[in-house]
Order: structure tokens, then sequence, then C-alpha cells
């Protein structure tokens, strides 16, 4: 039997519900292909000297690895000349970078994680990288940060893959989200799974425990009654996982159902969370929604939120919907 590809996929969404321009199409193409050129780099490990520290630290203060910085050039260097593309923005960059001049300009922004759960590189665990796609807004000339500021319900496009057993790249257009299998016998992208859901339900959550006693009293308490199994309010048992690359953690969600939270801590109460709305909570949030879940922030829809920088962190809440309303509601009590 023969797989659906890629390519076909995306062509057959255009043609019959006409969610994806051909420029947009091209884009997640050329996104994937780099994918396929980062999972290379990633497979080939110390034979490929790409382990390791680089030695430099990106505006956020992050030590970079070297395979953050590879996949970040990967990513920069194969979207800047398909000409439909106006400008990108990464978490390993300080600001905005733009197709140069030499290039035809496009309409769509895209963003990107290159390199998500740079702790577990070294380690040999699933690893990936997270995209998202923006139309550039209003019709002058150029672009600015500004244009990237857009709320999450304003993406078109957005996705990640995993570098994992399999290597796997799991996408929306706003109809629901499908995922491929890399081939690599073949080197192409085969259809796997179509209308992926997200059971409502789960017995099963993601937190990094370590951090318990500095959260919020709601998430405390969430996390409390799970721990207190069957004899708890919860009366039923929970099984934990934390892999610590968010890609792998929601790969596992939108596989069999969970929650993921990774939430605000008083040790630093000015900063909303750890994770990047941009690049990691927005498309998460997306493909999550487009599966039947939630994703807030504890209090709103991550969707919702208006970005106020690029940089900006957000507490994160998704997953299973009952679950993610439950700790949702924990935050904000109705009257
Ligand atoms: P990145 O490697 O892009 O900086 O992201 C890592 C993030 C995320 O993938 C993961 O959920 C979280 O950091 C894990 O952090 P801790 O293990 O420090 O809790
Ligand atoms: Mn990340
Ligand atoms: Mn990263």
């Amino acid at each position: 039997m023969s797989r659906v590809s890629l390519t076909q996929y995306l062509v057959e969404q255009q043609r019959e519900h006409g969610h994806i321009p051909g420029e947009l199409r091209l884009l997640i193409e050329v996104v994937a292909r780099t994918c396929k050129r980062i999972a290379i780099s990633v497979n080939k490990g110390a034979l490929g000297d790409v382990l390791g520290s680089a030695g430099t630290a990106n505006v956020q203060g992050e030590v970079q690895k070297k395979l953050d910085v590879i996949a970040n050039e990967l990513l920069l260097e194969a979207n800047e000349w398909g000409g439909n593309l106006a400008a990108m923005a990464s978490e390993e960059m300080d600001t905005i970078h733009l197709v140069p001049n030499r290039y035809p300009q496009g309409e769509y922004l895209l963003l990107y994680d290159p390199l998500d759960g740079s702790s577990n590189i070294d380690v040999n665990v699933s690893i990936g990288t997270i995209f998202s796609v923006l139309k550039k807004p209003g019709t002058q000339q150029g672009v600015s940060e500004a244009d990237f500021l857009q709320p999450g319900q304003s993406q078109v496009a957005a996705g990640y893959c995993v570098y994992g057993p399999q290597t796997m790249l799991v996408l929306t257009v706003g109809d629901g989200v499908a995922m491929f299998t890399l081939d690599r016998e073949m080197g192409s992208w085969s259809l796997t799974a179509e209308n992926v859901r997200i059971p409502e339900d789960t017995k099963e959550f993601a937190i990094n425990m370590s951090n318990l006693r500095h959260w919020a009293p709601p998430v405390r308490r969430y996390i409390d009654e799970c721990l207190a199994g069957t004899t708890g309010p919860r009366k039923k048992d929970f099984n934990m996982r934390w892999v610590a690359s968010m890609v792998a953690d929601v790969h596992r969600i939108l596989t069999r159902g969970g929650i993921f939270m990774y939430p605000w801590d008083q040790r630093e109460p000015d900063k909303p969370g750890k994770l990047r709305l941009m690049y990691e909570a927005n498309p998460m949030a997306f493909l999550v929604e487009q599966a039947g879940g939630a994703a807030t922030n504890g209090v709103q829809r991550i969707l919702e939120l208006q970005p106020g920088k690029l940089h900006e962190r957000v507490s994160v809440i998704l997953g299973s919907k009952n679950e993610v309303e439950r700790v949702t509601g924990y935050h904000t009590p109705r009257p």
C-alpha cells in the first residue's frame, strides 16, 4: 500500500478545503525538508561533532548547545530564498531576521524554536523543532518586530518535528492535526495519523515535580489531588511522565492524552513562566486545540494572549480538555 506523502496531503488540503495557498504549502515543505537535515545532524551525534556546548549564550541568557546553533542556521538558510517569507524570528536570535534584499519578499512570518529540549541532546533522549507561521499584517513594505506580535489564534500553520525513536512531523493548518513519519529509505514524510484527537479525560500528568515547593496554590492543589490517588478527591490513581523536552511531552499527549504544565513559580515572581509564548506555547496550543484539547495560562486561553514582546514567556497548562479546565478553574473559581 502506498502512503500519502506530505506533499500530497498539502495539495489535497489546498484543493478540497482551500486552506493552504501555494506559498504556504511551499513554506511548510521547506521547513519539513530542513527538519530532515536537522534529523541527520541529531542522529550523527558524537560522530558529527554536534554534541556539547557552543560556548555562547542566547538573548535569554541560556547557554547554547552546538545543535541549537546548527538547527537555527539550517532553518535560516533554507527559508531565506523561497520568496514566501517576509521575516523570521527564533528563540536563538536576539531580533527578527529579515529576508535579504537579493530575494523576493513574501507575505508570511516564520517563528521557531530550532531545537527544543536542549538538556536532552547529550543524553540521547528525544528532542525537537517547533514552528509557527503568521501572516504579515497590512500591505506596507518592510517588516518590524511589531508585525510578529499577534495572538496565537492568528497562526495559519504550526507544527513540530520530534527526533525520537522515529522522526515525526506533526502539523496543523487549522483543519485538524496530521502526523507524518520520516521514511528514511524513501527520504520522504508519510502520513501515519490523521484527525488526531486528545482524549478529554486522563490519568497522566507531566510537570517538573522538583519545583513543587515554588508553585502557586492552584497548581499545588491540582497535583496534590492527583497524588492522593484512589483515596483522594479524584478517586483514581494518576501516573507521571516528564521527558523535559516539550516536544516529546506534547507528542505523548497528542498520542494518548494527558496534561502538561510549566507553571509560574515564586522564585522569579515577575517572570510569567519558563516557556516562550511565540516559539513554544502558541504553536503547541494551536495543535492541542485542533486535536480537541485545551491550553491556558491558568486564567486565559493561550491563543488569545496578546504578546507584548518577541521573547515573551508564559505559564502553560495544556492537554486533555477536562483536566485543563479543572486546573484553570482552580485559578479562577466561579462565583
Ligand atoms: P529549550 O531547550 O528550547 O530551551 O526548551 C526546553 C524547555 C522545554 O522543552 C521543557 O519542557 C523544559 O524546558 C524543561 O525544563 P526543566 O527540565 O528545566 O524543567
Ligand atoms: Mn524549547
Ligand atoms: Mn530551544
